[in-house]
């Protein structure tokens, strides 16, 4: 046996699952896979309510497959979720580690991004046999191409600015839209792109205030009938600056700009196909995972397969936009 916290009670492997940090769609799909592939390969399985801090207190019960029927169509996560700021301290982690041995949990699956794969990975080191599931809208997370959520995160986005341009191509005005993403421009760089507007500021280039009215009022210049901005909420110059920017030189600029911030909205999206098929897959494949004992392994999808990481590789670490993308957004917004 790995560790202590998994210590095998008469031969019975008990799989405790929770969901961690922001709700991402598909999470649901991921906790079906996983409840329904581990009592296949003969686990016990229990859902642990409200992540890290539902584990710390010991909030476990059982899980058979029909309680996690009907819920694959659905956002957000059936299990509840948390931040869970306590797991950064030993004495938060020792908690959570007594509640796994009291509970002779042998296997613990956590679905969930940057920073709950960062708890998982110290909770690993500290002794607990544990597996990572990617899953967050930013998409940050080393160690897959592709997280649980961020799809469809991007579709509601999409049809903010599909909404949007209507009204901004009747009436001279700019509209600003702000995406979430954190730290990274992931979300925001693929909804620029495929929303087709004209300005994409990213946490990952600084694009300054006056830029970005400059090119705004080029588009209106060269006959465009709408000129939208996306700015993710990590952007150096928020929706705010960018509000107060715009405002202070509205008279030199000739237009106003409306600022639409989407904020967890971009979250409360149902699942597309995308993220139904991805929460599918990597459940199914942490199941694997736990059923080898790999354990201290992130499942993540990368060149399109299930593929396992080391926690300790992907603790800290994130993974920024790939920026080379804003060249060809550039070209196309011309
Ligand atoms: O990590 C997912 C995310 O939605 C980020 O995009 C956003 O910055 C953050 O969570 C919001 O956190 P909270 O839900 O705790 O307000």
């Amino acid at each position: 046996m790995h560790s202590s916290a998994g210590t095998e009670i008469g031969g019975v492997q008990r799989l405790a699952v929770l969901t961690s940090g922001g709700d991402a769609p598909g999470m649901n799909a991921a906790i079906r896979a996983v409840v329904r592939s581990a009592i296949e390969r003969g686990f016990e399985v229990v859902r642990v309510r409200d992540g890290y801090q539902g584990l710390a207190g010991g909030d476990f019960w059982p899980m058979g497959r029909r309680e996690v029927g009907g819920i694959i169509q659905l956002g957000g996560t059936r299990l509840g979720i948390s931040r869970y700021e306590p797991l950064k301290t030993a004495q938060g982690r020792e908690r959570a580690l007594r509640a796994l041995r009291e509970h002779e949990i042998t296997v613990l699956v956590v679905i969930g991004g940057n920073g709950s794969q960062s708890g998982a990975a110290a909770l690993h080191a500290e002794g607990a046999p544990v597996i990572g599931i990617a899953s967050t809208i930013d998409n940050e997370l080393y160690g897959t191409d592709i997280s649980i959520g961020a799809t469809t995160a991007i579709d509601v986005a999409l049809q903010a600015i599909d909404l949007l341009r209507v009204t901004a191509a009747s009436m001279k005005r700019a509209f600003l839209v702000e995406v979430m993403g954190r730290h990274c421009g992931y979300l925001t760089l693929m909804a620029g792109i495929a929303g087709g507007t004209e300005v994409i500021a990213l946490p990952e280039v600084d694009l300054e205030p006056a830029s970005i009215a400059q090119t705004l009022c080029a588009a209106y210049d060269r006959g465009k009938s709408h000129a939208i901005a996306v700015i993710a909420e990590g952007a150096k110059y928020d929706a705010d600056t960018l509000m107060q920017y715009f405002h202070e030189h509205r008279d030199r600029l000739g237009f106003e700009l409306r600022v639409t911030k989407l904020g967890h909205v971009q979250r409360g999206g149902a699942p597309g196909v995308f993220d139904r098929m991805l929460g599918t897959l990597l459940g199914a494949a942490a199941v694997d995972a736990a059923f080898e004992r790999r354990y201290g392994t992130l499942i993540g999808m990368r060149d399109g397969k299930p593929t396992g990481t080391l926690l300790a590789e992907v603790a800290g670490r994130t993974k920024p936009a790939d920026t080379r993308l804003l060249e060809l957004a550039h070209v196309l917004a011309m």
